[in-house]
C-alpha cells in the first residue's frame, strides 16, 4: 500500500474539523476517499469525496483501509468493531469507549484482527507535555510524591449541552465532564505517572447546569508506592484554572498558563532530611524555566503517525489499547461516588456497565430541547 486511503465517520465539530485539513491534502500519504454522515448539506461541502449517510455504509464499502471515527462515544465501540471486522485500521476518537466493558471489547477486537488501533490523543504531541515526561521518565524529578491538577477552565453553557440530543445524559454520552472533556488530562495523567491503585471519586451531577451526568469533580487517588494525587475539573467555574503540579523527591514541576517551571532540589529530598543537622534545614534549589513551542497541529499529527504506523508500521504516538486507562479512571471516579467508598483498580467493568444500565433504566430527566450549536471558537478549546 503506498498511500492510506481515509474514510471519516461523523461530520460534527470534530469530523468536520478533521475532513477540512485532511480534504486539504495536510497528512501525507493520506488520502480522504469517504465521509459519512446523516446531513446531506454537510456532505455537500465535500464534493470529489464519496459519500455514505451512515458509518456503517462507508465500513462496507471497500472506499477505505482506514477509518477515523468522530461520533458521539457509545458508537465509538460499535464502529470501531465493525470496522476491524472488516479489515479496516481504527483511528478513534477519544473517549475510546463509554466505559470499561466496552473498551475492552474495542481492544480485543483490534487485537483478535491485528488491525492498527490508535486514539485520538492529540495532547501527547504537545512538547511541553513531552520534556514533563522525559524529565519524570529520567528521574530527574526522583520518586513521585504528589500530583495534582486542578483542571476547572472547561467552562460550558446550558447552550452547549443542549446543543446534541446525545450530549450530557446517561444514554447518549454516558457521562459528563470526565468523559468529555478530561480524557485528554486523564490520559496524560497516565502516560506521565502511571496507572493509580486507588480512586475516591466526589462527583457533583448537574450542579451548575441542567444535566443529569457530572459537571464537577474532585477526585482523590494513590499509586502504589504511596504516590497521592489529586484531580480536580468542572465545566461551571469561569474563569478556571489549568495547573498541573507534580511533586518528586528532587523537586517540584509545575505546568501553568502554558508555562513550564522546574524547581529542583541540589539535594534529594529523602537524602537530605536523613543527613540534615538542623531540623528546619531545606535544600537549596534551582529554578529552571523549560522552554517549548506550542505544537503546530496536534490533529493532523497524530492521523500523521497513525498513517505511519499503517504503512510503515511505525510505534503509535497513542495506541488506541492504552485509552483503556482513562475510560477506567473516569470510570472509576463515578462508581466510588456512587457507592460512596474508594475504588480499588483494576475496576470491575461488567459491574460498571450493570449499574449504568440500571441508572439510564431509572433515569427520569428531561434534556432542555436542542437548539443548534454556534461552535465559532471550538479549536479555541484544543490548546490546553
Ligand atoms: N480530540 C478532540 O480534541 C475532540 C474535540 C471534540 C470532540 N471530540 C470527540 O469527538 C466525538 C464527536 O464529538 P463532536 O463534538 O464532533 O459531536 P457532534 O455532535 O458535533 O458530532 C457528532 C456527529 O456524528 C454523527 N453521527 C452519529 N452517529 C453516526 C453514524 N453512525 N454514522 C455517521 N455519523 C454519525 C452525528 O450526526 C453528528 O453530526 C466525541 O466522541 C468527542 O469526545 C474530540
Amino acid at each position: 500500500m503506498k498511500n492510506l486511503r481515509l474514510g471519516v465517520i461523523g461530520l460534527g465539530n470534530m469530523g468536520k474539523f478533521h475532513a477540512d485539513y485532511l480534504v486539504q491534502n495536510k497528512v501525507p500519504r493520506c488520502q480522504l476517499t469517504a465521509l459519512a454522515s446523516s446531513s446531506q448539506e454537510k456532505l455537500s461541502r465535500y464534493p470529489g469525496v464519496r459519500h455514505f449517510s451512515s458509518g456503517e455504509e462507508l465500513i462496507s464499502s471497500g472506499m477505505v483501509d482506514a477509518v477515523l471515527i468522530a461520533t458521539p462515544h457509545y458508537s465509538h465501540t460499535t464502529l470501531g468493531i465493525s470496522a476491524f471486522e472488516a479489515g479496516l485500521h481504527v483511528l478513534v476518537e477519544k473517549p475510546i469507549s463509554v466505559h470499561k466493558a466496552d473498551a475492552e471489547r474495542l481492544v480485543e477486537s483490534a487485537r483478535r484482527t491485528g488491525r492498527v488501533f490508535a486514539a485520538m490523543f492529540q495532547l501527547r504531541t504537545e512538547p511541553r507535555y513531552q520534556k514533563l515526561k522525559s524529565l519524570i521518565d529520567s528521574g530527574e524529578l526522583g520518586d513521585l510524591v504528589r500530583v495534582n491538577w486542578i483542571i476547572t477552565d472547561w467552562f460550558r453553557t446550558e447552550s452547549y449541552y443542549s446543543s446534541g440530543g446525545w450530549r450530557a445524559t446517561w444514554s447518549g454520552e454516558g457521562g459528563g465532564v470526565l468523559l468529555n472533556q478530561c480524557p485528554h488530562q486523564i490520559d496524560l495523567l497516565h502516560w506521565l505517572c502511571g496507572t493509580p491503585q486507588r480512586v475516591r471519586g466526589f462527583c457533583q451531577f448537574g450542579r451548575y447546569h441542567d444535566i443529569e451526568v457530572e459537571d464537577n469533580v474532585t477526585v482523590y487517588f494513590e499509586y502504589d508506592k504511596g504516590t497521592t494525587g489529586l484531580f480536580v475539573t468542572s465545566t461551571g467555574e469561569t474563569p478556571g484554572t489549568n495547573r498541573l503540579e507534580i511533586a518528586g523527591t528532587k523537586g517540584r514541576v509545575v505546568l501553568e498558563q502554558g508555562r513550564l517551571t522546574f524547581t529542583r532540589n541540589e539535594t534529594d529530598m529523602q537524602v537530605f532530611s536523613k543527613v540534615a543537622k538542623s531540623g528546619f534545614a531545606r535544600p537549596d534549589v534551582w529554578n529552571i524555566e523549560i522552554p517549548s513551542e506550542n505544537a503546530q497541529h496536534q490533529h493532523a499529527t497524530v492521523v500523521q503517525n497513525f498513517v505511519e504506523a499503517v504503512l510503515d508500521g511505525s510505534p503509535l504516538i497513542a495506541p488506541g489499547a492504552e485509552g483503556l486507562k482513562s475510560v477506567e479512571f473516569a470510570n472509576a471516579a463515578l462508581y466510588s461516588t456512587w457507592t460512596n467508598q474508594t475504588v480499588s483498580l483494576p475496576l470491575d467493568g461488567a459491574k460498571f456497565e450493570s449499574t449504568l444500565l440500571e441508572i439510564i433504566s431509572k433515569s427520569t430527566h428531561q434534556k432542555r430541547k436542542s437548539t443548534p450549536s454556534v461552535a465559532t471558537d471550538f479549536a479555541s478549546s484544543f490548546i490546553r
